[in-house]
């Protein structure tokens, strides 16, 4: 079963498809494995993650692996309709189209889990907690699941410490080779690939707002610098703010950085970031956009309120019209503007998120019975293989310790 946009896109998907498994080694070298091994035999696995041609990655591999999949987005203008189809036509159960209401992408979601998946993929927690608000009675056919962001390792964790989750979870997030790498300098380069392709503007130059300074606010802040722009950093954590200052970025409180920037960039995971104070004194032509999981960073709801007119003036830019004449910009209706006006993070990136997604769901059904409901970390080893498998497949090689260093590293003996 599926529902797509149009199955005719399918042969344009599986060409896409191609080319992410042509730079995802690691993940294609783990398809070769379960293919042999069947570790997912029986299984099924629900996921709700964003619908790009690296996610196909993931879901063809574990299939090759015997798992049965279904699949909806993880968010409603994410999905790339040509990957959906390709993976339908692949036997895959899509319930994922770009452009879908709220009420849609619910609905996915409970197509999803009415295959009564033993294992959830999710990225943002929306399938977890449909699957706790709504269809208890099927937790039972649980194993587990991963978490792919942020946000959803922050709200699992908010149900764990209620008392509310029922199942393990593996924060895929939270691995070194997942968040040091996917989180930093995919969302840097695929978050100001969607503010170039949507806006073609020149950065050179510009002032550059970037509100967090996580792994994802610094990843675009980075490149925002190397693309010549002068960036500014708003942070409500001392520690971040301070790593801000000496990473060399300019730091100040939004209501500051609201007068001066060109360019809003969110990547918090808050609520309201940039909201109507901000908006009040911004530029005429000020863009604002967001790279969080959820749409509320930006106040979309002040920006309406304080506004007279709205157009559409270009693909992902809404042009909002302030009282006094002023223009404000917004990207991607102020979803994630990487995967909505660009395709999200590269594959040589999604290679590792991916394959720590599918070494976790091996884990899961290994210690099935064995993991209590809470948060965990990815294990230690498989985050270490996945690093060494990277290295392998590029050609890098590095050195090992010696007997004596072993030694001399678990030992106090040895002082001044
Ligand atoms: N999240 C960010 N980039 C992504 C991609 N390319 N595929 C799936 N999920 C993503």
């Amino acid at each position: 079963m599926f529902k797509v946009k149009d199955l005719g896109l399918a042969d344009h998907g599986r060409l896409q498809i191609e080319w992410a498994e042509s730079r995802m080694p690691v993940l294609m070298r783990l398809r070769r494995i379960f293919s042999d091994e069947k570790p997912f035999k029986g299984i099924v696995v629900g996921a709700c993650l964003h619908v790009t041609k690296e996610t196909a990655v993931l879901i063809k591999a574990l299939k090759a692996g015997g798992a049965e999949v279904a699949l909806c987005s993880s968010n409603p203008l994410s999905c790339q309709d040509d990957v959906a189809a390709a993976l339908a036509l692949d036997g895959v159960h899509v319930y994922a189209w770009r452009g879908q209401d709220r009420d849609e992408y619910y609905r996915s979601i409970g197509d999803v889990l009415s295959h009564n998946p033993n294992i959830l993929l999710d990225d943002g927690a929306d399938l977890i907690v449909t699957l706790h608000r709504k269809y208890r009675e099927i937790i039972g056919d649980c194993i587990g699941g991963n978490e792919e962001t942020t946000t959803g390792v922050y709200r699992l964790k908010s149900m764990e410490r209620r008392g509310e989750l029922m199942i393990p979870v593996v924060a895929v997030n939270n691995a070194e080779t997942k968040w040091d790498f996917d989180n930093v300098y995919g969302t840097g380069q695929s978050t100001l690939d969607g503010v170039m392709r949507a806006t073609n503007i020149l950065l050179a130059g510009k002032k550059v707002v970037v509100a967090g300074y996580g792994h994802c606010g610094r990843g675009i802040a980075w490149r925002a610098r190397g693309m010549g722009a002068h960036v500014i950093v708003t942070e409500v954590d001392p520690i971040k703010a301070l790593k801000a200052v000496m990473d060399g970025f300019q730091v100040m409180p939004m209501i500051e950085a609201a007068h001066i920037g060109d360019v809003f960039i969110t990547a918090t995971g808050n609520r309201d970031v940039v909201r109507a104070e901000h908006i009040e004194v911004m530029k005429d032509g000020a863009i604002l956009c967001n790279a969080g999981h959820f749409d509320v960073e930006v106040s979309v709801r002040d920006l309406e309120r304080l506004s007279i007119s709205k157009r559409r003036v270009r693909s992902y830019i809404d042009e909002y019209k302030l009282r006094d004449g002023r223009r404000v910009y917004l990207l991607a209706e102020g979803r994630l503007v990487n995967l909505v006006a660009a395709e999200g993070h590269p594959s040589e990136v999604m290679d590792m998120s991916f394959s720590n997604q599918a070494l976790c769901v091996r884990y899961l059904i290994e210690n099935r019975g064995r993991l209590k409901p809470a948060v965990y970390d990815v294990p230690l080893e498989i985050d270490r293989s996945v690093a060494s498998l990277k290295l392998e497949t590029l050609g890098i090689r590095i050195d090992t310790l010696s007997e004596e260093q072993i030694a001399y590293l678990s030992s106090f003996e040895y002082g001044t």
